[in-house]
């Protein structure tokens, strides 16, 4: 006690001389972790046949470093994944301990997932999350803990004297409610203090070089799903958080004049989630796919079935809707960053951590004494959502039950009565707090965490909260903080932290078992107990308590690696006289802006070599004395690099690589590259390398006024010419 009051005097003493001084220091660095682009599953929605084959972006951590003046220190990292996993924490705090010694630790380092729907999966160490990627496989995890240690790396190396700049503000049209009627059963009071059933709140924090007075980062925290790709897209993608975050980084690096491609941008953006549980970005909403009209609405089904109620929009196909909500987000955080004047006076760099088992958290609910339960899935969590549906012929708000699961289940593990009654109204599907086999299903031991960095306190949110579960946590922080002295604190909500555990709906919301209360996995209570939790933490962040772990999750790594199903590349070929590279299909002679240039090539396993840092492709333009100009490599979001298997006995495949010309793009003579990794016939010999050019073509003059105008961006802030080619 005596000691804490020490420090609590000396946090006092030194913030004042430190808002003098501005004693805060910040650092920005990413690393690309694309991974393996041939035969992965992806993770986001469960679907067997969504394998990677291909890249529409490059997938990238982007990490934030913070410093205050005692040298306390705290990192952010959004990271361009579906999900963060315990065992891919651990061994990123691992990577860093022995680079960087005692700085970085599991309290103080925040992994944020931006739960992009398109990237490869195989870093779960819980069984329920590494079913549908076939399990563990290696090239993936190890990619993302490599990649996420070396932005933070990075960062950290970057420390300088740093300003910070708030703002927010709404952004509207960009998201809506996928599961409205269950937001209905809110308490009416409580519905009526917002005008939404989504948050529109935009948050932005402006990185301002204190030196220079030059900006250099920029954090964004927006609630959306990054589900625009659908669960038939085939290529990487960071789907509308990823596109708003390239274009964010192309321009800013445009305008400091540094013109550099995806992957080599200097300006770090950071587009990351919050409660984005019930946030669909398919503004057209769900129809019935084989009638097209609207589905029911509390069930969303057609004619009983999930599997052909499907939402979509705004954009004609899925990656134009992309384009479209990656813009809207992308355009409203550069107004609000261009208008933030808000600076932050950063005392000091604290945070408040502890690891719980939510499987058993008693609490008082109403003067009532609750628990929270061990995990188990609702059979609506089969049904899926209508951004990807289940496979499954069930359906949401199913509170009966389906006999053929109900058998299934019971082989694998019949609930017993309390856990039936705790999980109530829930039916249960998978009792997954007592499925242990290879690795526990679901987790049991929950990551809570706060990051504070001056006024901003950022709140790492376990899973996927829906809108009014995120307010209601939002609201216990920022009372928890002021009742203790803290006011005027900036409380933000980042979604899908540091390890994935399903969804949290509210009390109500629960009641009505869609796809996001089935998912809520300990129990109607959930929510209650993460409110109390985060109460919690809030209260000693905000009075410099240390708050103790008395538990630890396990590290699943050791079990889970021996479950990897992914199957291995045997070899390439190409078959007599022919060559890896070889263009199958010549782009034509001419184009005009926005249309697609495409070419075909022989090409090798994507596997071969992940290419991290590089590139499958580059559009590329002819200069005045006949040399080349790179243009736009895979990263780019307007470029993409599909790879077709034509014959699996004879291992041939090609590449096919499209670019849809930017009405931007200047008039002149261009060429597509492919480069590529072959594995020789002779499976003793490793791979080698190729690459492969088209013919020249045209690309015709355009009047670029006439596009812009459309996208419903000023002309002014993109005018055409974004990093090194330009983007929209
Ligand atoms: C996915 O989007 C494409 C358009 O890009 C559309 O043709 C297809 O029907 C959609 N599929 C699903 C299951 O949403
Ligand atoms: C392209 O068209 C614009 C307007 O349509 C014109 O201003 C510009 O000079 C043209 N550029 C070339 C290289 O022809």
């Amino acid at each position: 006690m005596l000691l804490l009051s020490v420090a609590t005097v000396l946090v006092v003493l030194t913030s004042s001389t430190a808002v003098q001084a501005q004693g805060l220091e910040a650092g920005v660095g990413y690393a690309d972790i694309t991974g393996p682009a041939g035969e992965v599953p992806m993770m986001g929605y469960a679907e067997a046949s969504q394998k990677t084959a291909g890249i529409h972006m490059r997938l990238f951590a982007r990490a934030f470093a913070f410093r205050d003046a005692e040298g306390r220190s705290a990192a952010f990292v959004n990271v361009d994944a579906g999900m963060i996993s315990p065992m891919m924490k651990l061994k990123v705090i691992e990577i860093l301990k022995s680079k960087l010694g005692s700085t970085y630790t599991e309290a103080n380092v925040l992994l944020s997932a931006t739960h992009t729907h398109s990237g490869p999966g195989g870093y779960h160490g819980y069984t329920l999350y590494a079913i549908s990627t076939l399990g563990y496989f290696a090239d993936t995890f190890n990619t993302l803990a490599n990649g996420i240690a070396r932005s933070i790396e990075l960062a950290h190396a970057s420390l300088r004297p740093t300003k910070l700049q708030f703002n927010s503000g709404q952004l509207a049209n960009s998201g809506v409610n996928r599961s409205p009627t269950s937001y209905l059963l809110n308490p009416e009071s409580e519905r009526a203090r917002y005008e939404h059933n989504t948050d529109r709140d935009m948050t932005v924090v402006k990185l301002v070089d204190a030196n220079s007075g030059k900006p250099f980062g920029m954090l964004n925290w927006f609630a959306v799903h990054p589900t625009s790709m659908n669960n038939t897209n085939l290529l990487i993608s960071g789907d509308n958080k990823g596109w708003a975050a390239q274009a964010f980084e192309r321009f800013m690096d445009y305008q400091a004049g540094t013109n550099t491609l995806p992957g080599g941008q200097r300006f770090v953006a950071s587009f990351a989630n919050a409660n984005e549980g019930d946030v669909s970005p398919n503004t057209d909403g769900p129809r019935c796919m084989d009638t097209g009209e609207p589905c029911d609405i509390a069930t969303s089904t057609c004619g009983g079935k999930a599997k052909h109620c499907v939402a979509s929009g705004p954009g004609k196909d899925m990656l134009d809707s992309t384009r479209i909500i990656g813009l809207k987000q992308f355009g409203r955080a550069m107004e609000l960053f261009d208008s933030a004047k808000e600076e932050l006076a950063v005392d000091s760099v604290s945070y408040s951590h502890q690891y719980v088992d939510m499987s058993n958290q008693q609490l008082t609910v109403n003067g009532r004494r609750v628990r929270t339960c061990p995990p188990a899935m609702g059979f609506s969590f089969a049904a899926g959502t209508t951004d990807g549906p289940g496979g499954f012929d069930f359906t949401q708000g199913d509170t009966s039950g389906n006999p053929f699961w109900n058998l299934v289940r019971g082989i694998l593990s019949k609930p017993n009565q309390e856990q039936i009654n705790c999980h109530s109204p829930k039916p249960i599907l998978l009792n997954t707090g007592y499925m242990t086999f290879p690795t526990d299903w679901q987790p049991k031991v929950i990551e809570t965490q706060l990051l504070k960095i001056g006024p901003l306190v950022i709140v790492a949110l376990p899973g996927e909260f829906t809108t009014m579960s995120g307010r209601r946590v939002r609201e216990a922080v920022q009372k928890a903080l002021a009742d203790n002295g803290m006011t005027g604190a900036k409380v933000v909500l980042s979604g899908v932290s540091n390890l994935y555990s399903s969804y949290v709906t509210t009390f109500e919301e629960y009641q009505a078992q869609r796809y996001e209360a089935a998912s809520t996995i300990f129990g109607p209570h959930t929510l209650s107990a993460y409110v109390q939790q985060f109460g919690k933490l809030a209260a000693a962040l905000a009075t410099n308590t240390a708050v103790q772990s008395e538990i630890h999750p396990p590290n699943n790594l050791g079990s889970i690696k021996g479950w990897s199903f992914v199957s291995p590349i045997v070899y390439d070929s190409v078959g007599i006289n022919r060559n890896f590279g070889d263009v199958v299909q010549q782009p034509a002679s001419s184009y005009s802006a926005g249309q697609t240039v495409s070419a075909k090539f022989r090409t090798g396993h994507p596997r071969n070599n992940m290419m991290l840092g590089g590139t499958f492709l580059l559009v590329q333009k002819k200069t005045e004395n006949g040399g080349w100009v790179d243009i736009c490599n895979d990263a780019c979001v307007e470029t993409r690099f599909s790879w077709v298997r034509t014959n699996g006995v004879l291992g041939r495949s090609e590449a096919h690589i499209e670019w849809d010309i930017p009405a931007c793009a200047q008039p002149g003579i261009y060429r597509l590259k492919h480069f590529g990794w072959y594995k020789p016939v002779l499976i003793w010999e490793s791979p080698k390398s190729f690459s492969g050019t088209t013919n020249e073509f045209t690309v015709k003059n355009s009047s670029l006024r006439r596009f812009l105008r459309r996208t419903g961006y000023t002309i002014d802030v993109i005018n055409g010419k974004i990093g090194g080619g330009c983007l929209l």
